[in-house]
């Protein structure tokens, strides 16, 4: 089994997995969030221009869901983590829920950006939700009146921090992936550039992956459930 120990640098990649238990849909699965809704409707910078009411609608009550939902205890052994790791710890998310700051983490990139805030396509002022008026299907920037768009990383955008991504991928000792399918690129190709630099790679999912793997050690099960006794082990050295 691979060690961590406080002297480790590890790098964590999250997907919609690790919120499953949170009861947040993931995307993929079963009955998942792209399921009832086409990904070209709702999540692409040609959908908000051609029906930016219907993308507004789609993100506004993802994050009713997202504020009624809290951390599961995945989240908070990860939480338990960077307390323990310090500046040793750095938290890559795909989602978009805050869940990972809701449990405690502060060490979080936000890759696909936030459900909590908007950007004003005008001005670029970036707004918590709370600071603008949502009643109208198309809510307006407080400050130049321009649209403002939710703050999610596209299809076809570029994710946000890829710079510092870099850094941290160049310099891991090892590489933890928890709940995602591993299909949407920049993120799905982290595995391969954290291994082939030389970190120890691991995959905590439900499902064990398709095709070839770049994960030493795989634990297959539910993240709530596995996370907290990783981290247990890996503390009691
Ligand atoms: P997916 O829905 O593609 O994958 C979810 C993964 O979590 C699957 O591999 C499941 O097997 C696994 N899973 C489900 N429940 C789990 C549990 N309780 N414990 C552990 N694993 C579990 O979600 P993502 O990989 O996050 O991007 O999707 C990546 C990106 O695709 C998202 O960030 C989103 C979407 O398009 C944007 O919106 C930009």
């Amino acid at each position: 089994m691979i060690r961590v120990c406080p002297q480790t640098r590890l790098l964590v990649l999250t997907g919609a997995g690790i919120s499953a238990e949170s009861n947040l849909k993931t995307f993929r699965d079963s009955g998942g969030l792209w399921e009832n809704q086409r990904v070209e409707d709702v999540a692409t910078p040609q959908a908000f221009e051609s029906d930016p009411e219907l993308v507004w609608r789609f993100y506004k009550d993802r994050w009713l869901q997202a504020q009624a939902a809290s951390p599961n205890p995945g989240h908070l052994a990860l939480a338990k983590l960077e307390d323990w790791l310090g500046n040793n710890f750095s938290l890559i998310t795909q989602n978009v829920d805050g869940l990972h700051s809701a449990a405690g983490n502060t060490r979080v990139i936000e890759m696909h950006g936030a459900l909590r805030t908007c950007l004003c396509t005008r001005c670029e002022t970036r707004f918590y939700l709370e600071e603008v008026d949502l009643d109208p299907a198309l809510p307006r920037c407080p400050k130049c009146q321009g649209e403002l768009r939710p703050d999610i990383v596209w299809f076809g955008e570029l994710p946000y921090r890829m710079q510092e991504i870099d850094d941290l991928l160049q310099n891991c000792d090892v590489f933890l992936v928890v709940g995602t399918s591993g299909v949407v690129y920049p993120a799905a190709g982290f595995v391969m550039t954290a291994r082939y630099l030389g970190a120890k790679t691991i995959a905590v999912n439900l499902q064990p992956t398709k095709g070839p793997s770049f994960f030493d050690e795989f634990h297959q099960g539910r993240a709530g459930e596995i996370l907290p006794r990783l981290v247990d082990s890996w503390m009691a050295g």
